[in-house]
């Protein structure tokens, strides 16, 4: 058996290379280095805790290998085939299986001392302490687990049966998951939440029976499932970023009961990480947390859009650019699905030999991931500075020339300042107050919430349909050609 301090000390370099990998994460410039810091302490406690636990004879040899060798080969196949644009999805499963890992682990525990009963402590504080834990690692991990996959559902639209019979267009049955919330449900949540309380204060009082923690087991799934089933639309990523905050509190739970050190410190930075940037993201989209998990005013209607507007060409576009001073890109969505943000780079680049002023407006949840507009321009080399927030650039775009909105809808709804409907009180990039707005999309189609936008109709807006990486091209090639 080798000095448990040895352990210790590998753990402590860990969750050190956690926290400063986390700060480093703070400013895009050295957000790599912080990615690649908190990647190596997740390595380090891996190597950790597979040594210890070979060490002490719990593992063999060969269930440690094909556990990394069948870990390793999945995260390296999801991580290399997901497009930039599922990443959401991806996160949100991942969140899930963190959820489930660290329920399973409470659950084996509880097994190991049901079976051992001189496991089971005889000291009632400790005997609550631990059971206590074990409930909440539970009733969190599951939730968590159901959570996700119902957000990751909704991200994706739905799911694809496999083995179904494929239709004409060469796709299998799909299941949708609709959003749907009716007032009646918050009692229920109410009521499962008793339910998870009193089966938590049953697993103490029988810490030998196993039924009650498989019941708690089995009615927070059920809980995951409801408390997400009502939230739609532009919400999605508060709930994403809850999910992943729930996934670190049911970690750092775990950590408790098994006794591990890491597990507790990576789960609550994690759980107070992912809190953080809930509530960033809830003060983004001017909604209190309890609004957006009881309201479920997210839900989008899908509105069909019956008016119609005449498209611009690149030709117009670039006349009405050439002799500006001051220009305002606004990305979305969209720039990302097309790969636009190296012509995106290209234009500000001709622009700015022109003497003219471009910046970039930021809106905290354009795109489908925090960050998501930063990463892709960052990735195309525009420079740190030209980054502006939304609550910097709104006080700028009155004084702007020309607003380029490439790729981006809900972001700049006009129809959220009125504070009704699936959007209302989200707070926009004033696009509008431009004195001319170029939309690059490919069509008067809607938004991820689903609401029609008016700032496509209005006199000063020029419509340019099409993919945005070939839109954004051509508008290059007139350009040069002017
Ligand atoms: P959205 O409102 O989702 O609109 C994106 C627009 O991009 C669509 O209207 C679509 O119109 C257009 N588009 C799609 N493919 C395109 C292509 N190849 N070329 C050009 N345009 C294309 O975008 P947004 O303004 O970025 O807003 C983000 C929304 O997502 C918000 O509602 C937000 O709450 C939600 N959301 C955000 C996150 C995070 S954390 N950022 C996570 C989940 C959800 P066409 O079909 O007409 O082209």
């Amino acid at each position: 058996m080798v000095d448990s301090t040895i352990w210790d000390i590998g753990y402590l370099l860990s969750a050190a290379l956690f926290i400063i990998g986390i700060k480093r994460l703070s400013s895009p410039k050295t957000a790599p280095q912080g990615n690649r810091l908190g990647a190596y302490g997740m390595f380090l406690a891996v190597l950790v805790t597979m040594a210890k636990m070979f060490s002490e004879g719990i593992l063999g040899l060969e269930l440690i290998i094909s556990g990394l060798i069948i870990g390793g080969l999945i995260g390296i196949f999801m991580a290399t085939r997901v497009e930039m644009t599922e990443m959401p999805e991806l996160v949100a499963l991942f969140n899930g299986f963190g959820g489930a890992a660290s329920a399973l682990v409470g659950l084996s525990e509880v097994m190991s001392k049901i079976n051992n009963s001189d496991l089971i402590p005889t000291d009632n504080v400790e005997l609550y302490a631990t059971w206590i834990a074990i409930g909440l690692s539970a009733l969190v991990g599951w939730v968590t687990l159901t959570g996700s996959l119902m957000a990751m559902g909704k991200l994706r639209g739905g799911f694809y049966i496999p083995f179904t019979k494929k239709d004409e267009r060469g796709r299998r049955k799909w299941i949708n998951f609709p959003t749907w919330g009716p007032p009646w449900l918050n009692y229920v949540k109410g009521l499962i939440l008793a339910g998870c309380i009193i089966l938590i204060s049953l697993t103490i009082q029988n810490p030998e029976d196993i039924q009650y923690i498989i019941g708690l087991s089995v009615i927070s799934c059920l809980l995951g499932i409801i408390l997400v089933i009502p939230i739609g639309g532009a919400d999605m990523p508060v709930v994403v970023s809850l999910l992943n905050s729930m996934s670190g509190i049911a970690a750092a739970f775990t950590g408790f009961v098994i006794g591990n050190n890491v597990l507790i410190i990576a789960g609550s930075m994690v759980g107070a990480a992912g809190l953080i940037l809930t509530f960033i993201m809830c003060k983004a989209m001017n909604r209190t947390l309890t609004a957006v998990l009881f309201k479920s005013f997210g839900g989008s209607s899908k509105e069909t859009v019956s008016r119609t507007k005449v498209g611009s060409d690149p030709e117009e576009v670039a006349m009405v650019c050439d002799g500006i001073t001051k220009c305002v890109i606004i990305p979305g969505y969209g720039m990302a699905v097309s790969q636009a943000q190296h012509a995106v780079k290209e234009f500000a680049d001709l622009l700015e030999y022109q003497g003219v002023e471009v910046s970039y407006g930021i809106h905290p949840v354009a795109g489908r991931m925090p960050g998501h507009m930063n990463v892709l321009l960052a990735e195309a080399n525009v420079p740190y500075e030209q980054l502006i927030e939304m609550d910097d650039i709104n006080s700028e775009l009155p004084d702007t020339d020309v607003a380029i909105i490439i790729g981006a809808n809900d972001t700049v709804n006009p129809v959220a300042r009125s504070g009704e409907g699936p959007l209302g009180g989200m707070p926009i990039i004033d696009a509008d107050k431009a004195r001319v707005v170029v939309i690059i999309k490919r069509s008067l189609s809607v938004g991820y919430a689903g609401v029609d936008n008016d700032l496509f109709y209005e006199d000063k807006t020029m419509m340019l349909f099409g993919d945005g990486k070939k839109m954004m091209n051509e508008l290059n090639s007139a350009f040069k050609e002017l």
